[in-house]
This record gives structure tokens, C-alpha cells and sequence, in this order.
């Protein structure tokens, strides 16, 4: 069993660098409870998802992915709606982990926090129901409470970081109640 603090690979749909998803994460980064340690990682060296390349041997981007998302306590998804659902590039990354290796499937049993934001007024509801549904799939277990819709998001998020003291503590009760998943699953 882990000791604090729990590793929590964080990762952005969005590879925007003014993304408003990627300033969720970086708020839960610099706020984090000492019980977390929350690593933000990069997937903008991912290629797209060919089996024929899986086939020849997962690249090396792949590899430390694979890596990190195996050897975390918990998963940080930070979850933008593109067309009413995941984006591609979420959604190829999640295709690239949820294969199998010799050592297993990197995603099981992983407790996951899901986040999200949008300039539209429905705060990613729809994208966040999706990615439950898949997450869920994978034997990963998202945490239902409590959630965080973040629409219209110039209006809380600006290019200091998220500023909407609501949802500051939002997030705050979130990382706290993640906390205890975390725990409750490694009962
Ligand atoms: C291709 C595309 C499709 C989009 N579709 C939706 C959508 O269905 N619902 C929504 O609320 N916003 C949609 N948006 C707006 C995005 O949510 C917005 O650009 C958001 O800021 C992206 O997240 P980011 O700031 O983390 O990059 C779309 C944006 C793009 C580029």
C-alpha cells in the first residue's frame, strides 16, 4: 500500500497553451493537499493511435505514459467538449494506455478525478458524462463527487489561473474527497 503523498498523473485534453482545462489542472497543482503530489504530464509527443505501430512496440512517448498512469496512486483528467464529447487528443491518449502489456493494464483499478472547462454554457457536461462511461469501461473508478462544470470560462478562468472563488472551492472539496477514494479503493 502507497504512503502519502499519493502520486496523481494529471493530464489536459486540451494541448492549447492558454488552455482553460490545463489551468484547472495547474490550480489543483499549486493548491494541492500535502496527501497529493500531482505531476501535470505532456501528451503533445503522443502520435495518433496506429496498431500497426503498437504492433512494432509502443514509442517511447507511449512508454513513459504507460509508465506514469502504472505506477500512480490516482488520475487527474482535466476534460474539455469538443462536438458534444472527448477530445481527440484525451481520447487517443486513453486508446494508447488501455492496452495490454505483460505487466497488465496500466489503468486498472485507478481511482479518477474528473475536471473540466469550456467558453460554452453547458460547463462539458456532456464530454465529462462520455469520459465516466469510458473511464468506467476500463476498470478505472471516477469519482462521482462532488463536480465541476466550468462554462463560460473566460468569465472564471483568466491567463493567471482560475479566479472564481467557487469554484476554487470546488476543487478544494474535490481534491479532499479524492483523497478519501483514493483510500477507500486501496481498502
Ligand atoms: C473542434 C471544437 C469543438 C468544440 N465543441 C464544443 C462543444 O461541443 N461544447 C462546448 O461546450 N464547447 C465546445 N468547443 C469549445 C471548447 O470547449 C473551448 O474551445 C475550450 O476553451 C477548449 O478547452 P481549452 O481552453 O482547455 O483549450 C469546441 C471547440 C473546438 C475547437
Amino acid at each position: 500500500m502507497s504512503k502519502y503523498p499519493y502520486k496523481i498523473v494529471a493530464i489536459s485534453g486540451s494541448l492549447r497553451k492558454e488552455s482553460k482545462n490545463k489551468k484547472l489542472l495547474t490550480y489543483c497543482f499549486e493548491n494541492s493537499p500535502s496527501e497529493l503530489d500531482i505531476e501535470i504530464i505532456d501528451i503533445s509527443t503522443i502520435p495518433l493511435f496506429n496498431q500497426d505501430i503498437e504492433d512494432a512496440g509502443f514509442p517511447e512517448s507511449v512508454l513513459h505514459l504507460r509508465k506514469k498512469v502504472r505506477e500512480a496512486d490516482g488520475l487527474l483528467l482535466g476534460c474539455p467538449e469538443y462536438n458534444t464529447s472527448v477530445s481527440g487528443v484525451l481520447k487517443n491518449a486513453i486508446d494508447w494506455i488501455s492496452r495490454r502489456d505483460p505487466d497488465g493494464y496500466p489503468f486498472s483499478r485507478k481511482p479518477v478525478m474528473i475536471v473540466g472547462a469550456t467558453t460554452g454554457r453547458l460547463g462539458t457536461a456532456r464530454a465529462q458524462k462520455e469520459l465516466r462511461v469510458i473511464m468506467a469501461n476500463l476498470n478505472t473508478f471516477p469519482m462521482n463527487k462532488p463536480e465541476l462544470f466550468v462554462a463560460e470560462a473566460k468569465d472564471h478562468i483568466d491567463s493567471q489561473g482560475l479566479q472564481d472563488e467557487n469554484m476554487q472551492n470546488i476543487l478544494d472539496k474535490m481534491m479532499i474527497n479524492f483523497i478519501k477514494w483514493i483510500e477507500t479503493l486501496k481498502k
